[in-house]
């Protein structure tokens, strides 16, 4: 048999069965989104990089809707979802697990829905320290925050060992003077969590069964307990109010901006520009201030994005393509070199390379009850202010004139020039090198 390495986790828990009332609102708190995802996409995501056997996601307040959410993110049996009903505290939420977890579900590592900034590498340590040596019980987060209230204060002996947790609610005047807390966040010795559990009891100032008490179990068994302290504390921020959840936008998207600059990636002005997670950007891009891509788009090299442009749901730009201020792209591939410079919005559209759409177009896409496609072939050249009613099609070369209104099913041919309200064919005029060719569309 082979050992795992030693950053792998056996079961990682996650819990996220609290109210998230200070939230303000019915959504549950962990489906709230960050840089286009939910809250608990992130959480999953730090779970996953430990490569554990098995997820175990703890649900409780808007159980349904969180395990739809996650249902849909397509981990399948990797997350099993335990419902917490009433939840009794952190430990209670372990205990409900005890059934997914067998007797020895390996070193077990505990989340939090809404501590989304966690990096890898701080729980892979965590991970790293508790394996070390047989002996260690637990290895625990901590920080030294500016402002330690709320959290649970570390207790350690003259020597600086870690000898227990105590509640802020539970707490002397003392122990509050305490600046290093509990983050919440822990990696246990499988077999020794599964022992301490049974046997936690609610005798607290909250009258609830408190995971920390574990801690407690193991020093009396003789068992170390290991700390590793943040070093960067915007990674242990927990989201408990909108005004965290803007910190904690800012903190990710921070990072995604770092990761397209390091591609090579131009972001004239990170504070004003917003990328979401799963953006894909070729290097040589340029991307200008007041920006925002969602998630899923595809943006090629030598692109220009912006300032003002708003790239939605299904934007795909080729090489050098152009998108400028005020113009929304939505479902629509922009073709190699093709530009929309101003003001105008793309969506559900096909534009083939080099073409070129002028100020102000609308690609009128809804009908009221459906949406339609509108396709151009290549080095069409679209007057400033066209309305193009889907479904539409113009073909390579074709030109429509300043205002025209090309209402549906038009398919201008290859070539062709269309101007007017509605827009009609320029009799005798066409233009670029297919000419003459009818009704010839690209598809
Ligand atoms: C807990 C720790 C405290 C630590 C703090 C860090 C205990 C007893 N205390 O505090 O030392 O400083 O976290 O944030 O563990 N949850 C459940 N079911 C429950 C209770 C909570 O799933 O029955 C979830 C919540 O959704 C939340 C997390 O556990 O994601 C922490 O709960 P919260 O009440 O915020 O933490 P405390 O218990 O106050
Ligand atoms: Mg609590």
């Amino acid at each position: 048999m082979t050992t795992p390495p030693k950053q792998r986790a056996g079961s990682v828990v996650i819990l996220a069965a609290g109210h998230g009332k200070r939230m303000k609102s019915a959504k549950p708190k962990v489906l709230h989104p960050l840089c286009g995802r939910p809250m608990i996409a992130w959480v999953l995501d730090q779970a996953l990089a430990l490569e554990p056997e098995r997820i175990v996601l703890v649900t409780g307040h808007g159980a349904a809707e969180v395990e739809k959410a996650v249902g849909e993110m397509g981990l399948g049996a990797r997350v099993r979802f335990v419902r917490q009903e009433p939840q009794l505290g952190t430990g209670h939420a372990l205990q409900v697990c005890l059934p997914e977890l067998g007797a020895d579900p390996g070193v077990t590592v505990v989340l939090y829905g809404d501590m989304p900034c966690l990096r890898p590498e701080t729980l892979r340590a965590l991970v790293a320290t508790q394996a070390e040596s047989a002996r260690n019980g637990m290895a625990i987060l901590t920080a030294v925050p500016d402002e330690p209230r709320g959290f649970g204060r570390i207790l350690r002996d003259d020597a600086g060992h870690v000898t227990g947790i105590v509640e802020e609610r539970d707490a002397s005047p003392e122990q509050r003077e305490i600046d290093e807390v509990n983050l919440g966040v822990y990696a246990f010795d499988g077999p020794g969590l599964v022992a301490a559990l049974p046997k936690l009891s609610n005798k607290n100032a909250q009258g609830e069964y408190y995971l920390t008490d574990v801690l407690a179990a193991f020093v009396a068994g003789g068992r170390a307990v290991r700390a590793v302290e943040l070093e960067d504390h915007e990674e242990g921020l927990g989201v408990n109010t909108l005004a965290h959840l803007a910190e904690a936008r800012w903190a990710l998207q921070l990072r995604i901006l770092e990761g397209h600059l390091e591609n090579g990636v131009y972001i004239e002005d990170p504070a004003t520009t917003y990328i979401d997670h799963g953006v894909e950007i070729g290097a040589g891009t340029r991307v200008l201030p007041c920006s925002v891509i969602r998630s899923g788009v595809r943006i090629g090299k030598d692109c220009e994005v912006g300032p003002f442009a708003q790239l939605r749901v299904g934007a795909v730009l080729e090489d050098g393509a152009e998108i400028g201020n005020f113009v929304e792209v939505k479902n629509t591939r922009v073709g190699a070199h093709a530009k929309a410079k101003h003001l105008s919005y793309l969506g559900d559209g096909e534009i083939c390379a080099r073409s070129n759409i002028g100020a102000g177009t609308i690609f009128a896409n809804y009908d009221g009850v459906k949406k339609h496609k509108t396709k151009l072939g290549e080095r069409v050249f679209v007057g400033s202010g066209s309305v193009i009613v889907a479904p539409n099609t113009i073909g390579d070369g074709a030109t429509t004139g300043a205002g025209a209104i090309v209402t549906r099913d038009s398919n201008i041919g290859a070539g062709e020039v269309w101007v007017g309200v509605p827009a009609k064919r320029l009799a005798g005029k066409s233009t670029g090198p297919a000419s003459g060719t009818k009704k010839e569309t690209r598809s």
